[in-house]
């Protein structure tokens, strides 16, 4: 099923039981601590969260916490066969992985009006309050309306159009303080096609979008100068409707819930945070806030009883550690892929960790050094957050962390196993770099680094034929135990 708003998705969401209504949460801390806890503690599929009757603001104006994080929902976004009752998550690694293989961008078609545009307010009128910004965190320094959205910018020289999931801080009713990292497309875009060269940059903000292009927007498979929109397109197998933005001339996604039309002047920063973030730490600087851009707005639009999607990251596993997982460990392998690596079992980036930081890579070892090999070349897949490469044998699955844990315990030796590769890229959000040197960096320009490494958990390429025999009970003495003790079996949960 192709979906073409957010609204035709939670149509499905609910007939599936995945959706949750609730009445009468505050947007002060109770919304987001509520999915926190859900996402973190709740039995699983966690259902998509939405608020209504929202304290302060009228029936209607809603908000939403999680709208792709169960398996099934993912799998729709991707427009993947749905999973049956016992979804598997290697499964839909596998599936997207395949997927990623096969596509082909389709650019956006441009229509004159969308959905969005039943409301429009401009000049005075604007007030970016007016929907219910969650503050997200009892130590946070402020309300944020983007934690689940699209940032739209074009590159001046090319016209490409990025799409990144940048978070928005609401600084008032018509300023919004825009956080993007190092190295990412939408920082280099407004460093070097914008700011350094005095100019003013457009900007748009797309909040409530509809599931595949949301996926898309924070997904790292879509390479520098080819457009999220285009690579959504791909996926659905048909362009998205878009609408050219009176102000900025940028496209708008036609049926998003909310669209800021806006514009970034060179030089022009607020304080914005301290928020907590995906890794579970007040990372950026503390709880100090860190100056950034500031989007002036020029424009709102959005749709009848419009939904503000939300994300509230904290300690994980969280509301969008699934999704990180998933999207992480596909780009691993699909990478791993392309350079043409054999032997891949399989890629898991463990929620547990945040998913961005750990990588277990399962291979069928063919040669000697093949683990090596395929431990340096994920680093270069796994995004300037990776840090930990954990190779396992292809009787491990990576996504187990039972077994991966036995691996490490019993097949890894610390002298010959791990590998730490030195001075390797970092950003500003990672906890791992003292507050105190990132103070410099902001000062000094210092560059951020750290170290990354590998942890090899195979057995030994030279000895592998010579290893100890695995102590288990064999799958044909389990099957038939399991026929022969169905019921003592089905009451052991075994
Ligand atoms: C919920 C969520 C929030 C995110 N917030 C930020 C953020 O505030 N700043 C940032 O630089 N990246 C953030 N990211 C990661 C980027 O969206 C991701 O790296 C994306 O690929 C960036 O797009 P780009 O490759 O076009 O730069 C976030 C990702 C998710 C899933």
């Amino acid at each position: 099923m192709i979906y073409h708003d957010l609204r035709s998705f939670l149509a499905d969401v609910e007939k599936w039981g995945e959706l949750k209504q609730i009445e009468g949460a505050n947007w002060d801390l109770e919304m987001s601590t509520i999915a926190e806890l859900a996402y973190r503690e709740g039995k699983r599929p966690v259902p998509a969260l939405l608020f209504d009757k929202i304290q302060g603001y009228p029936q209607g104006y809603r908000a939403l916490f999680g709208e792709i994080s169960s398996l099934k929902r993912l799998s729709a976004a991707l427009n993947l066969p749905l999973p049956d009752n016992n979804p598997d998550p290697m499964a839909l690694v596998r599936a997207w992985v395949c997927k990623l293989r096969e596509i082909k961008p389709i650019p956006p078609r441009f229509v004159s009006s969308g959905a969005v545009m039943e409301n429009s307010f401009s000049g005075s009128k604007i007030d970016v309050t007016k929907f219910p910004n969650p503050r997200c965190h009892e130590m946070d320094g402020g309300r944020y309306i983007g934690t689940c959205h699209a940032v739209i910018q074009e590159d001046p020289d090319t016209g490409w159009v990025n799409l990144g999931t940048y978070r928005c801080m609401t600084i008032d009713q018509n300023r919004i303080a825009l956080h993007v990292l190092e190295g990412r497309h939408g920082r280099i875009i407004a460093d070097e096609k914008y700011f350094s060269q005095g100019k003013v940059m457009p900007v748009a903000i797309a909040i409530g979008l509809d599931p595949t292009l949301w996926f898309t927007s924070q997904s790292t498979v879509v390479p520098w100068g080819v457009s999220e929109y285009d690579y959504a397109g791909g996926i659905k197998g048909e362009p998205l409707q878009v609408i050219k933005g009176p102000h900025t001339g940028l496209p708008l996604p036609a049926n998003a819930e909310i669209v800021i039309e806006g514009e970034c002047h060179p030089g022009e920063y607020a304080d914005e945070g301290p928020f907590g973030e995906w890794h579970g730490y007040y990372a950026n600087l503390g709880l100090t806030p860190v100056p950034e851009p500031v989007i002036r707005v020029k424009n709102v639009f959005h749709r009848n009883d419009p939904i503000l999607t939300s994300g509230s990251p904290a300690v994980p596993p969280g509301i969008n550690s699934l999704l990180s997982a998933i999207s992480r460990s596909a780009a691993i392998w699909g990478g791993l892929d392309k350079h043409g690596i054999p032997g891949i079992n399989g890629v898991w980036c463990p929620e547990e960790g945040g998913a961005l930081l750990t990588a277990i890579i399962s291979i069928k070892q063919m040669y000697a050094g093949h683990s090596t090999d395929v431990g340096l070349l994920a680093m270069q897949l796994g995004g300037i957050t990776g840090r930990q490469y954990i190779l396992v044998d292809d009787d491990i699955d990576p996504s187990n962390l039972n077994r991966v844990m036995w691996a490490f315990a019993t097949r890894a030796d610390p002298e010959r196993s791990i590998q730490i590769i030195r001075r390797c890229g970092s950003t500003s959000s990672d906890p791992i770099t003292p507050e105190e040197d990132k103070r410099k960096a902001k000062l000094t320009p210092k560059p951020l680094l750290a170290s990354r490494v590998l942890i090899d958990c195979c057995r030994p390429y030279e000895h592998k034929a010579q290893w100890y025999p695995i102590a288990r009970a064999s799958s044909e003495l389990s099957a038939e135990l399991h026929q022969k003790w169905a019921s003592l079996f089905k009451e052991l949960g075994a």
